[in-house]
């Protein structure tokens, strides 16, 4: 809804909240969620739609959030990974998803500027195919450059994250 010139209010769901924002038209996603909520998990690295340090899920598709307009998500689910440790097991409990776990044993990230992207990417896959095999996850994590080189580690995270969540 426009509210003054130059900008909209707009009414979403982040991490299971609801939240309206007020911000210009061309606004991104990833800025709204950094500048106007304060949740800075997400990354922004390239600002242009290459890198997927950004990622997060979008009505449980994985989305550039520096390629989707604010505006785009009116009325939509959006997850961050700030959002994963509120109800890691499904039951109410609070911890760390089994994706982030997964990471953590597995050693998949060395500087970590890519991991939130990578994560929320593997989220998303595991929704859709529970027991992903290898070439699920290079798959899934096509998107997310790791600069660090740590590939081999993140597949197997992925891999271990199904196994985990059996
Ligand atoms: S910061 Fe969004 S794709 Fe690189
Ligand atoms: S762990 Fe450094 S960019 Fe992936």
């Amino acid at each position: 809804m426009l509210r003054g010139p130059g900008a909209i209010d707009l009414g979403l769901t982040v991490n299971g909240e609801a939240v309206r924002v007020h911000v210009p038209p061309r606004r991104t996603l990833l800025d709204t969620l950094r500048q106007s909520l304060g949740l800075t998990g997400s990354k922004r690295v390239c600002d242009e739609g290459t890198c997927g340090a950004c990622t997060v899920i979008v009505d449980d598709r994985p989305v550039y959030a520096c390629m989707t307009l604010a505006i785009a998500c009116e009325g939509k689910h959006v997850e961050t990974i700030e959002g994963l440790t509120k109800d890691a097991s499904g039951e109410g409990e609070r911890g760390l998803h089994p994706v982030q776990r997964a990471f953590i044993d597995a050693d998949a990230f060395q500087c970590g500027f890519c991991t939130p992207g990578q994560i929320m990417s593997i989220v998303a896959l595991l929704r859709a195919t529970p027991s992903p095999t290898e070439d699920d996850v290079r798959r899934a994590v096509a998107g997310n450059l790791c600069r660090c080189g740590a590939y081999p580690n993140i597949v197997a995270a992925g891999v271990n994250a199904g196994r985990r969540k059996k």
